[in-house]
C-alpha cells in the first residue's frame, strides 16, 4: 500500500521511514522496558490516535485537573506528540518521562513476536486495539493517498489497495497475523495484554474508558464518576474535538496533524467495497480467525 516493503519475522515493513524495519531491529537490540511501562499497540489505522489521547488523558488526569482547560496538552497538540511511539523515540535525545515512579506511556505498531525482549520480560502491560479489517483498509487507503498527494506522488486506486491488503501486503501486515499474535497472549495472560476493539469502544465508550483506566492501575474513584470525570475525558478525546484542534500544523516529525482524522466512524467500508470485495474479506477473516473469539460490532 505504501512503497517497497520488506518481510521480517513474518511481517511486512517499510524501510527508511519513521516506523521501519531498521527501527524494529534497533529496538530489538537496545530497547529497555521498565516494569511500570504501558504500551499501546495497534496496526496503523485502527484508532491509535484516539487510544493515545484517551490513555494520556486518563493517566495524567490529576496533573491537569486544576489547569485552565485550554492549557491541556490535548487541546494544543497532537496525541502523537503527547504520547510517542517507541519506534520514533529511539531517534530522539529527550527523556520520555520526567516523573519517577510513574509509568511511561508508549505506543508501538510492532507485531508481538518482534517486540523487544525486555518488553516481554519486564512485566509491563500492553493494550491492543483492533479494528474491523474492512475499515482499516479504507482508512489506510485514504491515509496513503493523502500522504502521496502531499509529496506529489501518484494516487492509488482502491482496487490496488484491496488486492494488496487481501494478500496481507501492507506495512506491519498481514493484518490477521498481527491481531492473532496479541489476541493469543491476551487469552494466556489477560493481566499482560488487554484486547479491545475500536467498534466496542465506539459503542460503549464510558465502560471502555473505565476498563482501560482500571487495567493500567488508574481506576476512577466513585467521586470522580459522580463528578463526570469519565465523560469529560471522552469529550476531550472525541473525534470532533481532536480533529478541530489538529486542523492545521504538523507533527514534530513533519507529518500534517490533520491526516490522522477523517471520519472516525464504524462501517465506512460499505461506501468503498463492492459486495464481492466484502465477501472476499469476510471469507479470509473467517478462515484466519477460525476458532477465535474475535468479532466486530457493526453498531
Ligand atoms: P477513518 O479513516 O475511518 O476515519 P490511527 O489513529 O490508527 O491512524 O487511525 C486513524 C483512524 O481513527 C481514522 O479512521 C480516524 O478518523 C480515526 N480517529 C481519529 N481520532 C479519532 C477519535 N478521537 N475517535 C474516533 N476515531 C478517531
Amino acid at each position: 500500500i505504501t512503497g517497497n516493503l520488506y518481510m521480517y519475522q513474518g511481517f511486512w515493513h517499510q524501510s527508511m521511514r519513521r516506523i521501519s524495519i531498521e527501527t524494529v531491529m534497533a529496538l530489538q537490540e537496545t530497547f529497555k522496558a521498565h516494569p511500570k511501562d504501558i504500551y499501546l499497540v495497534t496496526l496503523p489505522k485502527s484508532g491509535t490516535t484516539w487510544l493515545k489521547a484517551l490513555m494520556f488523558a486518563i493517566v495524567n488526569r490529576n496533573r491537569y485537573k486544576n489547569n485552565s482547560l485550554s492549557t491541556h496538552p490535548l487541546l494544543i497538540s497532537n496525541p502523537h506528540d503527547c504520547l510517542p511511539f517507541i519506534e520514533t523515540e529511539i531517534y530522539r535525545n529527550t527523556p520520555t518521562y520526567v516523573h519517577e515512579n510513574e509509568p511511561r506511556l508508549f505506543a508501538t505498531h510492532i507485531p508481538y513476536n518482534s517486540l523487544p525482549q525486555s518488553i516481554l520480560e519486564s512485566g509491563c502491560r500492553l493494550i491492543y486495539l483492533c479494528r474491523n479489517p474492512k475499515d482499516v483498509l479504507v482508512s489506510m487507503f485514504h491515509f496513503a493517498n493523502k500522504l502521496r498527494d502531499k509529496s506529489g506522488g501518484t494516487m492509488m486506486a482502491f482496487e490496488e489497495a484491496f488486492e494488496s491488503f487481501s494478500k496481507g501486503v501492507m506495512p506491519l501486515g498481514p493484518y490477521w497475523d498481527h491481531v492473532k499474535g496479541y489476541h493469543e497472549v491476551s487469552l494466556e495472560d489477560p493481566r499482560k495484554v488487554l484486547f479491545v476493539t475500536y467498534e466496542d469502544m465506539k459503542m460503549d465508550t464510558v465502560n471502555h474508558v473505565k476498563r482501560l483506566a482500571k487495567f493500567v492501575g488508574y481506576p476512577f474513584t466513585e467521586k470522580e464518576e459522580v463528578e463526570g470525570v469519565v465523560q469529560e475525558i471522552i469529550r476531550l478525546c472525541s473525534f470532533e474535538n481532536l480533529s478541530e484542534v489538529n486542523k492545521h500544523g504538523n507533527l514534530r516529525d513533519g507529518i500534517p496533524n490533520n491526516v490522522f482524522f477523517r471520519k472516525g466512524e464504524v462501517g465506512d467500508w460499505a461506501n468503498h467495497l463492492t459486495d464481492e470485495m466484502s465477501q472476499n474479506l469476510d471469507r479470509i477473516t473467517k478462515e484466519k480467525f477460525h476458532g477465535l473469539d474475535i468479532s466486530f460490532n457493526q453498531g
